[in-house]
């Protein structure tokens, strides 16, 4: 099947369509058998619209829709579900009001209220650290959950020591030491925030950081002493946004090299940009370390930034074209001269890349993403994960089959002493011809055999974007 064509499109949009069921129960459909070392809770979020716009589903966002999280929670070979919305205010309001009045990227408000809530939907990324959990959307601050029953308990403002306007969904734990770093980004200067949170929950920095441009920063990355910021090549039109524009006008791409902002994870610490050698922008690094004075950072990178915002507003229509291809590079600076060397290692496209989350910050030997199949390039859609290795080792790949979609990878190690990639890759399915979805554990060492199990779901869950696992 092509994916470009209006079929496949529309299927993608099926997937993304939302269920507003919130159900709680024991999971029974299971194909193979769940592995009894598997204890703990594999959190999941995405976008959900729980009140449609007149124009339906299609009409949104791919980054639209109320947040709904999922906890699948293993217990000694059996499993549970548990799916809760986010109460943020806005949520709440638009329930009380009973129509689309809060308004999104894609669709505006359609019952403008006198006194609107800040429109906050944390569907983003969902992170458990120092025995807190956090869902999480980049243009608010986090929004902190109960671990267990998932109640809402409120937004956190970094015991008070919030700086700019919201922090990223993608917050990095150090796999050695459990602090946790993340960055805020907004369109007015100072561009940057950075905060530094340890691993008993105590914040210990926040800091402001220039930037050569306000850009739209999804994600970042750490390494041993460092903190890398990618800045793409995409920047916010400060006049659109003043005409009161919405944010997917309100960003353009912007005809230069990227940039890579490092710093010292010390306070206080100066950031330095060194250009990368092309334009580009970067939803997600993988991973980074530093090895010989030099940092080593793989990313999903999209070489065209229009393109991949044109199409990444038309994802849920289903009428994006080829833009949506990010392709595994590796980003190797030279902290002596400045300098920045790219390498693309693939030329099949991929994305949600992850590790195994004990070595974040550290060298890692293997990393997982979804990837499209060689054939059906150029693709959006994601049909198998991939497990790559630096040692230059070839790729392994588990295929799903047609009508099936898979989402980011999560590694869990067999135990706390495993050994890298001597674990589980946890993953959700997406069925399009059952309409269903299904979390499949794969064995990582075995990644292109059938999966150790698959569970499949009594409730449907749309597409969504990241989760973490979090051990019992
Ligand atoms: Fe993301």
């Amino acid at each position: 099947m092509n994916p470009t064509t209006p079929n496949d499109g529309e299927w993608l949009a099926g997937i993304t369509r939302p269920n507003p069921t919130e159900a709680d129960y024991e999971v029974t459909r299971i194909e193979g058998e769940i592995p009894r070392e598997l204890n703990g809770t594999l959190y999941r979020n995405g976008p959900n619209q729980k009140i449609l716009p007149k124009a339906g589903a299609g009409a949104l966002h791919l980054f639209d829709g109320d947040a709904m999280v999922h906890a699948i929670r293993f217990d000694d070979g059996k499993a549970h579900y548990r799916g809760r919305y986010v109460h943020t205010e806005s949520f709440d309001r638009e329930q009380a009001e009973g129509t689309y009045c809060i308004g999104g990227i894609g669709v505006q408000s359609e019952a403008p209220l006198e006194n609107p809530p800040p429109a906050i939907q944390p569907n983003t990324n969902i992170v458990p650290h120092a025995n807190r959990l956090f869902a999480l959307v980049e243009n608010a601050p986090p929004f902190e959950l109960d671990p267990k029953s998932l109640d809402s308990i409120g937004l956190w403002n970094y015991d008070g020591k919030l700086l700019g306007m919201s922090t990223t969904a993608h917050p990095k734990i150090d796999g050695k030491t459990g602090q946790m770093w993340i960055h805020g980004y907004q369109p007015i200067p100072p561009f940057i925030q950075l905060y530094c949170v340890e691993a008993d929950g105590t914040v210990s920095l926040a800091e402001n950081v220039d930037a050569p441009w306000p850009s739209m920063m999804h994600d970042f990355a750490i390494s041993q002493n460092h903190v890398i910021f990618p800045l793409g090549s995409v920047t916010f039109d400060i006049e659109a946004m003043m005409q009161g524009k919405g944010f997917g006008e309100a960003i353009r791409p912007r005809d230069e090299v990227m940039k890579f902002g490092i710093r010292s994870r010390e306070a206080g610490s100066e950031t330095i940009w060194i250009d990368a050698p092309s334009p580009g922008y970067i939803f997600h690094p993988g991973n980074a370390y530093e090895e010989d004075g030099k940092i080593f950072m793989d990313a999903c990178t999209y070489e065209d930034s229009a393109a991949v915002l044109q199409d990444i507003s038309r994802v849920r229509s289903g009428k994006f074209g080829t833009g949506l291809q990010g392709h595994p590079y590796l980003y190797e600076i030279d902290l002596a001269s400045g300098t920045c060397k790219e390498t693309r290692l693939s030329d099949i496209a991929a994305e949600f890349p992850r590790i195994d989350d004990r070595l974040v910050g550290h060298k890692n030997r293997y990393g997982y993403a979804a990837t499209a199949e060689p054939d059906d390039a150029p693709s959006a859609v994601f049909r198998r994960i991939t497990k790559y290795d630096r040692t230059g080792a070839p790729s392994v790949n588990r295929e799903a089959v047609e009508g099936q979609w898979v989402g980011e990878p999560v590694f869990v190690p067999r135990s706390p002493d495993a050994a890298e990639d001597d674990g589980f890759v946890l993953n959700l399915l997406y069925d399009a011809k059952r309409g269903e979805t299904a979390v499949d554990v794969l064995d990582a060492r075995a990644l292109d055999r059938e999966p150790v199990a698959r569970l499949w779901l009594e409730e449907r869950i749309p597409l969504g974007f990241h989760g973490n696992w979090l051990g019992a």
